[in-house]
């Protein structure tokens, strides 16, 4: 309860809009007391249920993830997996499902193509998207290997944004990114190749030995009247819309173009793709691109994303874990000595 004062707070004074409240409400009596408080701060619920009713599943989860849990931490397997076991069997006893018609709640049955889905009352508007998201998600291992184009003629030059061809170096780049892949990943293996629509991840992932889509909405941050100028000409001839920027990277949105948050929101689909794949994903994008996708999948604070280091010339390999993403990072050739973005 003190942890939903907590949650109140945020919300109420600290720009919180959308809370999760992970905890054990297994029983209906705890579950009204929520909702009362909840009301009480004028604060809507929508429940959530996930149900595994697979004992293979639960088996593997527990394998899986729970034996990682903090909870786990100084005790050998099989001891953790006998208390989680002790576990759910307490919790069997005291467990009351959620069955009132009169309240919102998605319940998640199972995972896997046999899933089902229940959306009950979904007069909160999150709930749609919610249960989309849900959708998608699956505790399968696999990973995702990010990264830049190769050095294009725009980068070359210091000009932001523009669709120009690979300079001689990003050639060279497309060529060791095949390599590299070819060594991780066999050529038969059903592996997913996702570029932007623009020349410099086209050609970048050209000689990869697998089918590849292009993703408008991939395409770099839209740069706005400030496409195919460099930084130094911004700041000479846009003083204004330069120290906008600088103060605030994260909400400034380019004359006729995009901001970094309106890039998170162009990229809430290719995220709800990107949690569905279960195959082997490389992503071949740009520098905004991918550090929203890189600050999604290592829940780095939004302010901070605008910031994050992706360098070209790099394949950044990220598996996710239920606690973290385990990162390696491989640069394969000398990162081209560009002047560095002087927003950051
Ligand atoms: O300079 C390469 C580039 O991909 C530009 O096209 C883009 O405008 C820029 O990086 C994004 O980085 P920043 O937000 O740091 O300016």
């Amino acid at each position: 309860m003190q942890c939903l004062d907590d949650l109140f707070k945020w919300l109420r004074t600290e720009g919180g809009q959308v809370a999760v409240y992970d905890a054990t409400n297994s029983t209906k009596d705890r579950r009204d007391e929520i909702r009362k408080r909840c009301g009480e701060n004028g604060v809507e619920v929508i429940y959530v249920e996930t149900l595994c009713t697979d004992q293979e599943q639960i088996a593997f989860n527990v394998r899986e993830t729970k034996l990682f849990s903090p909870d786990y931490k100084n005790m050998s397997a099989e001891e953790a997996i006998q208390d989680f076991k002790k576990r759910i069997a307490q919790y069997e006893k005291a467990y009351e499902t959620l069955e009132d018609d009169q309240l919102s709640y998605l319940k998640l049955i199972n995972v896997g193509p046999e899933r089902k889905i229940i959306i009950n009352r979904p007069t909160v508007s999150i709930m749609a998207r919610l249960a989309s998201y849900a959708m998608n998600l699956h505790i399968q291992r696999r990973v995702i290997y990010l990264t830049r184009h190769g050095e294009s003629e725009a980068n070359r030059t210091g000009k932001i944004g523009l669709d120009t061809d690979l300079s001689a170096d990003g050639v060279l780049y497309s060529a060791a990114l095949a390599t590299f892949l070819g060594k991780h990943l066999s050529r038969d293996a059903d592996v997913k190749v996702w570029t932007s629509t623009m020349r410099r991840t086209i050609q970048t992932a050209s000689r990869l030995s697998w089918d590849r889509v292009a993703w408008k909405a991939l395409d770099e941050i839209d740069a706005g009247r400030c496409d195919g100028m460099s930084y130094e000409e911004i700041e000479q001839r846009m003083p204004e819309e330069f120290s906008m920027r600088k103060a605030d990277k994260l909400t400034y949105r380019y004359p006729r173009g995009e901001s970094y948050q309106d890039v998170m929101i162009r990229l809430e689909p290719i995220l709800l793709e990107m949690e569905r794949v279960t195959q082997p994903l490389v992503i071949v994008a740009h520098q905004a691109i991918l550090r929203v996708l890189y600050g999604y999948l290592k829940d780095i604070p939004p302010t901070e994303v605008p910031n994050i280091e992706i360098p070209l010339h790099c394949v950044i390999e990220l598996v996710p874990k239920t606690y973290g993403v385990e990162e390696q990072r491989h640069p394969l050739m000398i990162e081209p000595k560009l002047g560095s973005s002087p927003y950051s």
